[in-house]
């Protein structure tokens, strides 16, 4: 493959989609769109696919990695379901949720997926282009975003192969992602449960799924996912947050009022402000100027998602 100028990247269609499944069988990398973010799909039952993430990735050590289902009955024959995993899979899968579950003994997955954790993480998602790919191949995918370890994440084809190049053996593109950030990663704990790392799905419509406070159900908020580092989704540059003027040496991201040199919405709508947040770094990252200001946001719904990511864009 040498003197490829970029991955082959191709719109989804059935012969596409054909194309891909063929070479996810044979341990290839293949980039696929996902309601969330693009995700960077290897077959999870093998271990030289998976280390092939990892390389593409650039990731400085093994975090483990989400594995994608077609459905809960494929989630159970990996991972222990208990009746509020159940409840969580039947509200909000397919969707932005992953499920961090006990891993089941002697499945099909290979132990890098996991890094030699006990437990799982795993997602039914609702992207058809990756729903057709899990039925067509057949595989359990693993798949983290689609971009190189720490960088922003890929919400548009374009992204993908500008951080990752010829990394990827493969692009589908499916145009932009609808949710914009990653799966809301949700563990239930002995009692009550955690969000590992906030996204799509809120807090609040968790407890509505599994309860209420009656339960004994708590959640920590807290982030323990070991992927969640604090520098993360970087454009590569001073970022500055809370943003409410303009400087000369900044490119400004706006929010509602606060107009920028993008904004994430204008409206001050959080869904919009949510699938344009990466498109507005990647924009930020490419633009001359050297420093970056974000407008605020709201800590509400969705917002907590967003300044989530912010705060790791900052550090
Ligand atoms: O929306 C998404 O979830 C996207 C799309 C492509 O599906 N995927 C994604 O994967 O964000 P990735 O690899 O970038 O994020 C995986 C996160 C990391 O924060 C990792 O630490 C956490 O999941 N994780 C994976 N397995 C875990 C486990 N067993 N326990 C706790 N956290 C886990
Ligand atoms: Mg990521």
């Amino acid at each position: 493959m040498s003197g490829k100028s970029g991955p082959d990247l191709r719109l989804v269609d059935a012969t596409a989609l054909a194309a891909a499944a063929d070479c996810l069988r044979g341990g290839s990398l293949v980039a696929v769109p996902t309601e969330t973010v693009y995700g960077l799909a290897a077959r999870a039952d093998s271990e030289s696919a998976v280390a092939a993430i990892y390389r593409a990735k650039g990731r400085p050590d093994f975090n483990p990695l989400i594995v994608h289902v077609p459905s809960l009955e494929a989630a159970e024959a990996i991972a222990l379901f208990d009746d509020r995993a159940r409840k969580l899979a039947a509200a909000f899968w397919p969707g932005p949720l992953t499920l961090v579950l006990p891993l089941r003994e002697g499945t099909e997955i290979t132990p890098a997926v996991t890094a030699g954790l006990p437990t799982i993480a795993l997602r039914v998602p609702a992207h058809p282009a990756m729903r057709a790919l899990l039925e067509i191949s057949g595989l359990p995918l693993a798949a983290p975003s689609a971009n190189r370890s720490g960088g922003v994440s890929p919400t548009t084809a374009g992204h993908v192969a500008s951080s990752l190049g010829n990394r990827v053996d493969m692009v589908l593109d499916g145009g932009a992602c609808e949710a914009g950030i990653e799966s809301t990663i949700v563990a239930p704990r002995d009692f009550g449960w955690s969000i590992l790392r906030p996204g799509p799905i809120t807090e609040a419509q968790i407890s509505a799924a599994i309860g209420a406070a009656g339960d004994g159900m708590t959640s920590t908020g807290r982030i323990e996912a070991p992927g969640q580092l604090a520098s993360h989704y970087a454009p590569g540059k001073p970022v500055r947050l809370g943003a409410v003027e303009r400087r000369d040496d900044e490119f400004l991201i706006g929010f509602g009022p606060v107009e920028g040199h993008t904004n994430l919405s204008a409206t001050g709508d959080l869904a919009e402000a949510a699938a344009r947040l990466y498109a507005c770094l990647h924009l930020a990252a490419a633009d001359a100027r050297p420093l970056v200001a974000i407008a605020p946001v709201p800590e509400v719904g969705i917002g907590a998602a967003i300044n989530d990511r912010l705060r790791r864009a900052a550090a």
